[in-house]
């Protein structure tokens, strides 16, 4: 079937209510907004004859100016106060507490995020509520890490002539910008750690997916106190430029594209000054090799590369296959793609319409160049389906000659590079700006020690007969190159947004020492164990 017959097929179902969304929060107070709005769209809705999509108005949100970014950056300055705030010298307890009585109120708020999640960024029905529960365990787990976290630091070590306690303390103030795949949980992903560790923080959400976090400001607002969580709507130009030039971010968070993060960080006077936790591009390979099972490696290659049409950075964005097998993975391959089920994210379909605007024609240009050098798309269904909406497509044989071979294409096109000698492969990988996770597909020992052997100092990550992920959120999730900057996890990410301290006295101050935390007067110097 051709695409564009597909758009026949995708069911319609009734949007949400609007939502005129007015608020922004500074300072604790909920601030309304009267300038101009940005109007937000789903990217479903009934389909035109000419592939125009009827997209559905789902609301609006405030496109704040900057005057209001430099007051949310004071109001975070404020609570911070130099690490002399209430915030950054709070007691673990009462920063866990704050952090409870969020969660708490998050919890309520399943139905109505979940819903906006799926419509905003057609993210399908039981991906967008498992992102919302995922979300919810990792700040449980962030909360009892955090608790082992103080446990360590409340013990006070005597080596040599030196008494000293060592605890990990705030780094300031955290610019933390999150991205559209994940608008909830890869942006809590950096919040909530960063909050726990006693930062502030300013937080503008991604251009898409804004309306689904605006059930969850009223959560910060009576959870945290005033200035702590500040939370924008804008756009990234006139909000968050402006405040990296003041110099008085201490941490840029940031998920999303390197190009984004480089202009900000050049922006930053003080460059030392400023750390940078960043999760950026990726360009994922896959290698199935002679020795491979087929259908195994088909499943997880199409899961891999496809699954949210491919918006994911740990997708699998380069196949290589070995020569010897790739007439029988590409007829499966393609078939199985073939197979898949486009639709509503309401039916739960693995393939749904992208919500970035110009997403489809991107798509096509990556078709249409690789096409120019050779490659032969090897599905039937390929290709758009209306202006939102793109079936994915199959590319092969790709070589480096094509744009798609270098770049990270962030939607469903699969390019596929038959190969020979692995020695090329491998040149490639260490070639690329990118070095995240790969995948290994054999069923054999000795190429699997031999390719593990070979990766684990190109990428972070090495999948054996399993597509690239993120989670569990235990693991270490980070990049080489130009793939991410620090490391995140439940255990990674409260160390990547503090700094290790310590308090340090010759022997002969022991008795000072004792009674200063026996007094129980410093909230820092304590040995005491939180339960
Ligand atoms: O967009 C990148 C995400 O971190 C991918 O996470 O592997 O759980 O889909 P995931």
């Amino acid at each position: 079937m051709s695409a564009k017959n597909l758009a026949k097929q995708i069911q319609q179902f009734e949007a949400p209510a609007p939502i005129s969304w007015k608020h922004y929060l500074i300072d604790g107070q909920m601030h309304t907004w009267n300038g101009d709005m940005e109007q937000v769209y789903s990217p479903m809705g009934p389909i035109n004859d000419d592939g125009t999509t009827q997209k559905q108005y789902l609301g609006e949100a405030p496109t704040l100016d900057e005057a209001a970014g430099l007051k949310a950056l004071d109001a975070a300055k404020k609570a911070y106060n130099n690490g002399r705030g209430y915030w950054p010298t709070a007691s673990a307890s009462e920063r866990i507490g704050a952090m409870e009585k969020f969660l708490e109120i998050m919890k309520t708020k399943r139905e109505e995020v979940s819903t906006l999640l799926m419509w905003e960024i057609a993210k399908n029905k039981s991906s967008a509520y498992k992102e919302f529960d995922r979300t919810v365990d990792y700040i449980e787990d962030t909360i009892e890490e955090f608790k082992e976290l103080n446990r360590r630091g409340s013990k006070v070590a005597r080596k040599g002539a030196i008494i000293s306690q060592v605890r990990r303390g705030p780094l300031g103030v955290v610019l933390c910008l999150g991205p559209y795949n994940y608008p909830l949980n890869e942006t809590f992903c950096l919040l909530i750690p960063s909050v726990l560790m006693g930062n502030t923080v300013v937080f503008k959400p991604a251009k898409y997916g804004v309306l689904l976090l605006t059930p969850l400001l009223e959560a910060f607002q009576e959870a945290f106190p005033p200035g702590v969580v500040n939370i924008l709507f804008g756009r990234g130009r006139t909000l968050a430029g402006p405040i990296m030039k003041t110099g008085d971010v201490d941490v840029l968070a940031l998920i999303g594209n390197s190009k984004s993060s480089n202009a900000l960080v050049a922006q930053h006077p003080k460059p030392n000054r400023l750390r940078q936790v960043l999760g950026l591009e990726a360009k994922n390979p896959g290698i199935v090799f002679d020795d491979a099972n087929i259908d195994l490696a088909v499943k997880q290659c199409v899961n891999g590369a496809l699954s949210y049409n491919g918006q994911r950075c740990t997708a699998l964005k380069l196949i290589f296959v070995h020569k010897s097998i790739s007439g029988e993975f590409m007829k499966k391959f393609s078939k199985a793609v073939d197979g898949l089920k486009l639709d509503h994210p309401e039916t739960d379909a693995m393939l749904t319409p992208l919500p970035e605007r110009n997403k489809v024609e991107q798509m096509q240009a990556y078709v249409d160049d690789a096409v120019a050098k050779g490659a032969k798309v090897m599905n039937t269904n390929a290709g758009a389906v209306s202006d939102t909406t793109f079936f994915p497509t199959v590319l092969f044989p790709v070589n480096n000659s094509m744009d798609i071979f270098h770049e990270e294409q962030f939607g469903p096109v699969v390019p596929i590079v038959e190969y020979e000698d692995l020695e090329e492969v491998m040149d490639s990988i260490s070639q690329s700006d990118y070095g995240q996770q790969c995948s290994l597909f054999s069923e054999n020992q000795a190429t699997i020690a031999y390719a593990v052997d070979n990766m684990v100092n190109q990428v972070c990550r090495v999948n054996i007969n399993a597509a690239c992920q993120r989670g569990p959120d235990y693991l270490p999730f980070t990049g080489r190159k130009d793939s991410a900057v620090a490391t995140l996890s439940v255990h990674d990410a409260l160390r990547s947004f503090s700094i290790r301290t310590v308090v340090a006295s010759g022997d002969d101050q022991k008795k000072l020492v004792g009674s200063v935390i026996s007094s129980g007067e410093s909230k820092w110097m304590t040995t005491d164990y939180l339960l």
